[in-house]
């Protein structure tokens, strides 16, 4: 793994959002893997100012997002569809249906899962994944002793995560407790990952994914036998390497 570290959250927004940007211009029908959650707010941010003001185009782009809240409809303020729209595709000339985040009302979970991995190899699989990495050392919603051969599947939110997440809903009652998210083997086959994590609030999860044993109880750590791994940390997040 490839660990670029530099001074804050903007830096490493950036240095993200060159990675993505690079590749988009050498691919311009690349397929990126997206995340949600605070940290890639601001890359995305920067995607979009290279798009109004490099040039950068999204037209041909196919993307697919790691997860999604089971049970809240796309227009819900709090799902990762709504979230997608309003903090980068709405700003960016990619065509909606070339934009995929599971479903969380799907009425047959597990034929909706089976239907995204194909989605994902009919495309021609993921260029570049996208990873913020929660408290727990997870990726997408992949907690703790989830399988590191898993694949997009329903999984329930360990209590850490519902707490982190509550800051987003108000009160951790109204967080959904399950959630459909691509599983730690989907991720793998990505081509290449990018892990972004900043603020200090991270940095035990990202020692333990970085430097720590490879294990289910930390999924994170699973990238350290993924041949093409970035990790861009602000300084706070890469205190504890
Ligand atoms: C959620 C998402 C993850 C994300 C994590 C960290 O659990 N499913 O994909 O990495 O939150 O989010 P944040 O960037 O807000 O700390």
């Amino acid at each position: 793994m490839r660990v670029v570290i530099v001074d804050d959250a903007e830096a490493a927004a950036c240095r993200a959002a060159q990675e993505i940007a690079a590749l988009v211009r050498q691919k311009p029908d690349a397929v990126l893997g997206l995340a949600t959650g605070g940290t890639p707010v601001r890359c995305y941010r920067e995607l979009i100012r290279l798009h109004q003001h490099d040039g950068l185009d999204f037209a041909a782009v196919r993307s697919f997002n790691l997860d999604e809240y089971l049970g809240l409809p796309a227009d819900h303020p709090q799902s990762y569809r709504r979230f997608m729209q309003e903090n980068l595709f709405d700003h960016l000339n990619i065509p909606c249906e070339q934009t995929h985040v599971p479903d969380g009302m799907a009425s047959d979970i597990d034929a909706f899962c089976q239907q995204y991995e194909q989605q994902i190899q009919a495309a021609g699989g993921i260029d570049l994944q996208l990873l913020g990495i929660g408290s727990d050392g997870h990726i997408a919603f992949n907690e703790p002793g989830s399988s590191l051969a898993s694949r997009t599947r329903l999984k329930s939110l360990a209590a850490e995560t519902v707490r982190d997440n509550a800051r987003f809903f108000g009160s951790e009652a109204d967080v959904p407790k399950l959630a459909i998210t691509m599983g730690v083997g989907t991720i793998m086959e990505s081509k290449q990952c990018l892990l972004l994590a900043t603020g200090a609030n991270k940095a035990t999860a990202v020692r333990e994914a970085i430097e720590g044993a490879v294990t289910a109880r930390v999924t994170a750590s699973a990238l350290q036998m993924h041949p093409h791994t970035i990790a861009v940390l602000d300084a706070p997040a890469a205190a504890q390497l």
